[in-house]
């Protein structure tokens, strides 16, 4: 009778030590599959960010971390410092170390290659901030309104230089920057602008130095306007270009700068010029950087325009995790589906239109310059060190 007691005991054991094993088999194929984290294992949501030049990716970065881990995720943020092909090893380390999704920020189109190798994996991809072009492999995209944040540039300048009041028998002179032309962002932001400023070109009350395409369909233009990689020494380079080429014989008024690096670049070569000693050109911007303010402050720079990217981070993990939770259609507090607004093309990746969620952007100028500090966009560092008191 022992015997058999033993015997049982022993088989009972063996038994349960083969159903647990069973288990942790069973739950490590699931959270292989994508269908769920292992017993225990938390969600990983990989975080590729273009750069740290551009200030304003750091933020993106720090504030997406922060709000996984806000809501239970592991997190893991990797800067691709401008290179493609690094940011693409990075992916492919996020999906080797078992991400569930992954918020991208690309840097251009080679993207595309470690996005299909994360629906391979069957791993979501959100494109943050810049579209993904020519891929189907994602669905989800999440920016500001970069139409609109154009039209704030253009409209600072009509404002800058009093357009409205202005005459073709006095005209305004004007040169125009674009982006890079590899962030599809740039082709919205100049065609927003440009949608202000073309009715005055074409009245002769605004003159345009040096190329001017009329949209960013204009390629060849648009090429010679465009600043590769956001890169702010190309800005300048090409500033002191026109300055002692095209720009030569007139004294320029104003200039369309997309971003703040890039705006600040052309001022300092305005600044080194005799000619714009005592009057710098009105000069537009975007980021809402802490330098820029200060230069918005004192009248250097004309505007700006605020995009909060605590903001936007928030909302690309509320849209993580609704994915992440196999929500079929998402919602996004704060942020409107481009499609809702006609403005689907915005998702139009060349192989697919996404669902484009679209947050606002906020103008700003010496009249408002401090809501990014109030808004806590730019840290007390920043303001003691750029004298934002
Ligand atoms: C754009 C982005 C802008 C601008 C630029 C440089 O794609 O929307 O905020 O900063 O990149 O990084």
């Amino acid at each position: 009778m022992k015997k058999l007691l033993v015997v049982l005991l022993a088989l009972f054991a063996v038994g349960s030590l083969v159903f647990v094993s069973c288990k942790k088999k069973e739950s490590a194929a699931a959270a292989a599959s994508g269908s769920a984290p292992a017993a225990g294992e938390q969600t990983l949501i990989g975080l590729a960010m273009p750069e740290t030049t551009v200030l304003r990716w750091v933020k993106d970065g720090a504030s997406l971390k922060a709000e996984a881990e806000k809501r239970g995720y592991l997190a893991e943020v990797q800067f691709g410092n401008g290179d493609q092909t690094l940011q693409n090893q990075q992916i492919g380390n996020l999906l080797t170390q078992g991400a569930k999704l992954l918020v991208v920020g690309q840097l251009n189109d080679g993207v595309a290659s470690a996005v299909a190798d994360a629906a391979r994996d069957k791993v979501a991809v959100i494109a943050y901030d810049r579209i993904i072009q020519n891929s189907a492999d994602y669905d989800y995209y999440l920016t500001f309104n970069n139409f609109k944040v154009g039209q704030l540039q253009g409209q600072g300048l009509e404002a800058g230089l009093d357009l409205k009041a202005a005459t073709a028998a006095s005209p305004k002179y004007i040169t125009l920057f674009a982006g890079s032309p590899t962030d599809g962002n740039a082709f919205f932001f100049y065609d927003g602008a440009m949608s202000i400023l073309n009715p005055y070109i074409k009245s002769g009350v605004l003159k345009v130095v040096g190329p001017y395409p009329e949209t960013s369909k204009d390629t060849a233009n648009f090429q010679r306007i465009a600043t590769e990689g956001w890169l702010p020494n190309i800005a300048k380079t090409r500033m002191e270009n026109l300055l002692s080429g095209d720009a030569r014989g007139v004294t320029l008024d104003a200039v369309l700068a997309p971003n703040d690096t890039l705006a600040r670049a052309i001022l300092e070569a305005c600044v080194a010029d005799a000619k714009y000693v005592n009057k710098l050109p009105v000069v537009s911007g975007q980021d809402a950087e802490a330098a820029s303010l200060a230069l918005i402050k004192n009248g250097q720079q004309y505007m700006t325009v605020f995009k909060d990217t605590a903001k936007l981070a928030e909302a690309a993990i509320i849209l993580a995790d609704q994915i992440l939770k196999g929500v079929a259609n998402p919602t996004v507090p704060g942020a409107v589906l481009a499609s809702s607004i006609g403005l689907e093309a915005i998702g139009d990746t060349g192989k697919k239109i996404v669902k484009a969620y679209l947050l606002d952007p906020v103008n700003i100028t010496q009249a408002n310059w401090k809501d990014p500090i109030t808004a806590g966009f730019i840290t007390p560092e920043e303001v003691a060190a750029n004298g934002l008191q």
